[in-house]
């Protein structure tokens, strides 16, 4: 019960065990010394020195910006040449045709609130996949709406589309609307992505129900693109969101927190894309007032930061270099991980670039209380142990697949044996 808040408001706390275990981790470095400890929980990229990592150019340039940049008020739509700038790095070179606009929210997380705020309805069911940033649960329960989920892969590691065409069929059944969340490519927190093939077939359900009268909006979560892969590689399923019939809505959750480094500074924006000007200008409509009622404005340097880079050539040739050099360093720390994995045997969802690893278990609180063991550090789900790739550095990549293969064999095997009565 509550004791002054309202009614409502009951049971909702924040449940973070990544932090928790990120905590331990801390503890666990002061008291054995960080040299011995792995501390997989973190979710922003560093270097091999550990220490959260800046985009040079980034820290540079957001240095030299005049105070007024600071703290002049901004629109709340965000400023013009943030937004088409925004817009230019969510397409690059795969820019469908269609009415396009962008509303500047407060990072990826402000984005992901106003589609579900705009684009479902109260009671409604918002569908993603199990294996999911578990923020999306919160963000929906904390204006009504209940978050379903259907399994990400099949038993080849692809997307499940079987399962996701079901789960679709299922909710339509009740609804006339549905708000699909995928977060892909470089998924939090397996480094999972969606083939283009797999993309076609997710349009093919959507177009099916679209037929039958239903309107499904689809929202492709995409934080951690910057370092996925080749750019216009990593984006060619765009394309295909083209000619889209009017009631298929695709939105894209950009944010600024790992593209630019700039986490705590609270940039992102909601991208609108349609086939259909009136959809784009209700999009912008309704996305203005809730910036407007949810935080007013964002922030103004960080607006000004991206869009000189953007403007300039020699700018935006510096932050793809820079950016490059930690997708390689992200890339040989999973190639570290994934080739001891195959050799020691130790399951992981298939990865194909960004920040995690993902172990698939049942027992994910039990293995990564086994793994403190070895002071390694790590966060439990619902669906396994995250390993956050983007922290740890090369050297201790080496022999952390064959560590986790041992928690995980003690923690299974002891359950093998409960089972069978032993
Ligand atoms: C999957 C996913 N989406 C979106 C975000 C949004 O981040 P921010 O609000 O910092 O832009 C995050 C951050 O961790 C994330 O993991």
């Amino acid at each position: 019960m509550t004791i002054m808040a309202a009614a409502s408001r009951e049971g909702k706390t924040l449940r973070d065990v990544v932090f928790a275990a990120g905590a331990a981790a801390r503890e666990a470095a002061a008291q054995y010394g960080a040299d011995k400890v792995v501390n997989a929980t973190v979710g922003c990229y560093a270097g091999d020195d550990e220490k959260l990592a800046c985009l040079p150019v980034v820290e540079q340039l957001y240095r030299s910006l005049p105070m007024s940049d600071f703290i002049t008020y901004a629109p709340p739509l965000g400023l013009e040449g943030y937004r088409q700038a925004v817009i230019d790095e969510t397409f690059e070179g795969c820019r469908p045709d269609g009415y396009v606009d962008a509303v500047a929210t407060s990072g990826g997380t402000g984005a992901i609130h106003i589609a579900i705020a705009n684009y479902s309805e109260v009671g409604d069911a918002v569908l993603t996949t199990d294996w999911r940033w578990n923020i999306y649960d919160c963000l929906c329960q904390e204006i009504g709406r209940d978050l379903h989920t259907f399994s990400m892969m099949d038993d080849q590691g692809h997307f499940n589309t079987a399962a996701f065409s079901a789960a679709v069929s299922n909710i339509l059944r009740r609804q006339d609307s549905l708000l699909l969340i995928l977060n892909t490519p470089a998924n939090n927190p397996t480094g999972f992505a969606l083939s283009d093939a797999e993309w076609a077939d997710v349009l093919e359900v959507c177009r099916l129900h679209e037929k039958n009268g239903k309107r499904i909006s689809i929202l492709v979560d995409i934080a951690y693109i910057a370092y996925a892969g080749e750019k216009d590689r990593v984006r060619s399923f765009m394309r295909q969101f083209a000619g889209l019939p009017e009631h298929i809505f695709t939105m894209f959750a950009f944010s600024m927190s790992k593209g630019y480094t700039m986490y705590g500074q609270r940039a992102g924006a909601l991208v609108g894309l349609s086939s259909s000007k009136a959809v784009i200008e209700e999009f912008a409509n309704l996305g203005k007032y809730s910036a407007r009622t949810a935080w007013s404005n964002i922030n103004r340097a960080a607006m000004t930061l991206l869009t000189k880079i953007r403007s300039d050539r020699d700018l935006m040739a510096q932050l793809e270099l820079e950016r490059m050099s930690f997708a390689k360093s992200l890339r040989r720390r999973a190639d570290i991980f994934t080739y001891e994995a195959d050799r020691c045997g130790l399951p992981y969802v298939p990865y194909k670039g960004g920040f995690f690893i993902s172990i698939p278990t049942q027992q994910s609180a039990a293995v990564c209380q086994a793994l403190e063991a070895d002071l390694v550090f790590a966060g439990p789900l619902a669906q396994g142990v995250r390993l956050g790739v983007c922290s740890i550095p090369e050297i201790k990549m080496q022999g952390l697949a064959a560590i986790v293969k041992k928690a995980l064999d003690r923690v299974e095997g002891r359950t093998d044996l409960l089972a069978a009565g032993k």
